[in-house]
């Protein structure tokens, strides 16, 4: 996919492309073009090798209907920073438990003190031509005043566990390139950088 503008003249202002090759890094750079989002897609061999004493958690299935507010208030607190997942309302939530691909056995939840506190959300892809079906991550979230406690990492395993457990052997999820917690937990699972998908755009917006 790409997306371009260019001005009056024909000189590039703003470009989008996924999956980005290094001629369009080449490119944006060469017109002056800032960086100014870059999401990567990390995959994973499955199932994980865990060390034996790793910490687990114990999950349940998500309950549409019953869990939404318990679960959008974690799921906001934890994304308030990020583009796209914060300020998510019972709407947003509900469009999605209605897609065809909606398995509430793959949307772990995670309770502290009868409170929903963390939450593995995760998507399963069939095979296509170029990929073989892929266990997503879908989304993640911890609540703030639990992080550094290992529940994301704790989570994150258990929901690649039951991806493995559905058949997959391969685990994907997407992160901003700018999301250090998370790009160090995941490195640290053993997620290796697959693709990435970038914006870009002239500093002067009066361009554009
Ligand atoms: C990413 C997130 C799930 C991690 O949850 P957590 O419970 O705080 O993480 P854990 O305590 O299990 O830590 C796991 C690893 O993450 C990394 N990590 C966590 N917090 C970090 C921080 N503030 N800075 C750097 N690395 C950090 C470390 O590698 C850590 O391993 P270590 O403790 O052995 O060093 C949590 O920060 C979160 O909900 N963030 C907002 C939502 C989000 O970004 N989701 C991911 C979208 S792709």
């Amino acid at each position: 996919m790409r997306r371009e503008l260019r001005d009056e003249e024909g000189a590039l202002i703003a470009l989008e492309v996924e999956p980005v090759s290094a001629d369009d890094r080449a490119e944006a750079d060469d017109a002056g073009l800032r960086l100014t989002r870059e999401i990567l897609q990390l995959r994973v061999s499955l199932p994980l090798a865990i060390p034996p004493n790793a910490p687990v958690v114990t999950t349940r299935p998500f309950v549409p209907g019953v869990d939404d507010e318990a679960l959008l208030e974690v799921n906001n607190r934890a994304f308030a920073w990020h583009p796209d997942q914060s300020d998510w309302s019972v709407d947003d939530l509900q469009a999605r438990v209605a897609e065809d691909w909606f398995d509430p056995e793959g949307f772990r939840v995670h309770e502290h003190e009868g409170r929903i506190v963390g939450f593995c959300w995760t998507k399963v892809h069939p095979p296509t031509d170029v990929d073989p079906a892929l266990g997503e991550i879908f989304v993640i979230g911890v609540d703030p005043d639990h992080h550094g406690r290992g529940l994301g990492r704790a989570l994150v395993v258990d929901g690649l566990a039951h991806l493995a457990g559905r058949g997959l052997r391969t685990g994907m999820l997407h992160v901003e390139h700018d999301n250090t917690a998370a790009r160090r937990l995941y490195r640290s699972l053993g997620f290796t950088e697959h693709s990435a998908h970038c914006w870009w755009r002239a500093d002067d917006t009066s361009r554009s």
